[in-house]
């Protein structure tokens, strides 16, 4: 959905501190704020966009042909129990290794960013390319309570694209580089993830972005993939089976792993 399919809002209430971020939302992407004087659905019919950015005190959320989506940790809270032992933290940061700043390129709803930055209590820059999707992860984690928002103050949000950024970055300035881009194929998911699925850039895996991740992390890059997918040069990588997918990690101590020239 382009930007000028939305407009932003707030909740019934208008809370002022809402109206000001809903007009800094609606800057940031680049589309109209629309004061609430009327349902969320009307005001997207009248204003003929496809949906509405809403911003409530508890909660900031897209809303768009009957689908809603918003920060929310989840299955994370399935997923507690594990703590570290979870495949994707052993991936990150295996055998208990302190890790303290992690670099997660494609942030998305910022789960895996809360999940490694409550679990190993280190600090996550997490780059999205979509201005409305960064713009939900900044209100979201903002309102995260217990026991996600001590985890949640420790991700800087950032919009980037994140071969741009990472290429601006020292060399080893980050201990772990997180990569999950979107699949190709959809997996099944909840509703709401086909809006972010609209939202999103869908810029695939190439060399560079892996050369830059390789170049800022140093210890190791972490890709995410569907089950079934492989990286490329697949033997230089470790595997780790999780639920449906598989977290590949690339250590800095492989003969593979060298700054690109
Ligand atoms: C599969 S989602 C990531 C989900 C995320 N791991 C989570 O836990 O919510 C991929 C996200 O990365 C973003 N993305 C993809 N390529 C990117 C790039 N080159 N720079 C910045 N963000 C990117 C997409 O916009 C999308 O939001």
């Amino acid at each position: 959905m382009p930007s000028n399919d939305w407009i932003s809002t707030t909740t019934k209430g208008r809370d002022p501190t809402c109206v000001t971020r809903a007009q800094e939302v609606a800057q940031r992407c680049g589309f109209p704020y629309i004061e609430r004087r009327d349902s969320v659905a009307r005001l997207v019919r009248k204003a003929k966009v496809g949906g509405a950015y809403v911003v409530g005190l508890e909660k900031a959320e897209l809303r768009a042909e009957g689908l809603r989506l918003a920060v929310h940790p989840s299955t994370l809270h399935h997923v507690r129990h594990l703590g570290r032992s979870h495949p994707f933290l052993r991936a990150v940061a295996p055998e208990g290794e302190r890790v303290d700043r992690v670099v997660d390129a494609t942030l998305g709803l910022a789960k895996d960013a809360l999940h490694i930055a409550t679990f190993l209590e280190c600090s996550v820059v997490g780059l999205e390319h979509s201005p409305i999707l960064t713009c939900l992860c900044e209100d979201g984690l903002a309102r995260l309570g217990p026991p996600w928002r001590a985890g949640a103050a420790r991700i800087e949000v950032l919009q980037a694209e994140s071969r741009s950024w990472l290429a601006e970055q020292e060399a080893d300035s980050a201990e772990v580089v997180v990569l999950d881009p979107m699949f190709e194929t959809a997996r099944p998911a909840a509703a709401g993830f086909d809006l972010l699925r609209r939202l999103a850039c869908h810029d695939p895996l190439d060399p560079e972005l892996l050369d830059q991740a390789r170049r800022v992390a140093s210890r190791r890059v972490v890709l995410k993939l569907p089950r079934g997918s492989k990286p490329p040069d697949v033997e230089k990588w470790q595997q780790i089976r999780g639920r449906g997918l598989d977290y590949f990690t690339l250590s800095s101590c492989h003969d593979g792993f060298s700054a690109p020239p």
